[in-house]
């Protein structure tokens, strides 16, 4: 397994259960429903995973891109949800032949601590061209450097013990101390943003950004920005 790339495509434990997977996505989905601002906006949610209640954003927006770099989760994105004429599925690199200045809002939840710091500053610039004047960036479950896997921990397990997966979530993390993740924590690593970090990160990409005074999904431990164009004379 060469990165996390490879990891999300293959048949990984991050999910402990069916019944973690699918509360996991039902959350995610009523977060970026509440960042959504019409009914008519068109929404991309970049590194989707899954997505199984994507069906919901697409309720609550006039269109919605789901765009995943694996190519088995975007295989099965395709086949799932195919009957609903609002979504499109895309690759990464899909998104730079896409019209500039088309998305009203762009979530990217749980996926820049799996990448390099180039790889999301080139990020941020196909973001930033899609995003629409007044579009948002919305930047999801951002690890703080001082906070450590003891809290990842802790934060599964609260939500276990609240949605009653408990035992499961204590197998699942057996599990996965003993599988891929672990190697590939050790080996590729995980980044990790302070507060100021990331602002600067998303100024120097053309963005005005500040912290949320939430987290999308459970863990309350990691950060989310709120990230618009900050407009020069060029644009
Ligand atoms: C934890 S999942 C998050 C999925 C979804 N956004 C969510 O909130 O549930 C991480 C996602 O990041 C993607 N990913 C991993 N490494 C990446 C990289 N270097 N560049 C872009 N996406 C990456 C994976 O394919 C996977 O979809």
């Amino acid at each position: 397994m060469e990165d996390w790339i490879d990891y999300y495509d293959s048949t990984h434990t991050i999910y402990v259960s069916k019944r973690h997977r699918d509360l996991h996505f039902e959350i995610i989905a009523k977060d970026i429903i509440g960042c959504i601002s019409s009914k008519d906006a068109v929404v991309l949610d970049y590194a989707c995973g899954e997505a199984l209640s994507a069906g919901k954003v697409a309720d609550a927006c006039g269109k919605l891109y789901l765009a995943e770099p694996a190519p088995g989760v975007r295989g099965r994105l395709i086949a799932r949800f195919a009957p609903n004429t609002k979504i499109r599925v895309r690759s990464l690199d899909d998104l730079r032949k896409m019209a500039e200045k088309s998305v009203d809002l762009v979530v990217m939840n749980s996926v820049a601590q799996y990448m390099t710091p180039g790889e999301l500053d080139s990020a941020f610039a196909v973001i930033r061209q899609l995003l629409k004047p007044g579009g948002r960036l919305v930047l999801g479950d951002i690890l703080r450097p001082e906070v450590g896997m003891i809290r990842d921990i802790i934060a599964l397990l609260r939500f276990a013990l609240t949605h009653g997966f408990l035992r499961d979530a204590l197998i699942g993390l057996i599990s996965t101390a003993l599988s891929d993740y672990r190697q590939l924590r050790a080996r590729v690593g995980l980044q990790r943003y302070s507060e100021a970090e990331m602002v600067a990160k998303l100024a120097a990409a053309g963005f005005t950004a500040s912290r949320a005074h939430f987290n999308i999904g459970h863990n309350p431990w990691r950060m989310t920005f709120v990230a618009r164009h900050a407009f020069s004379p060029t644009d």
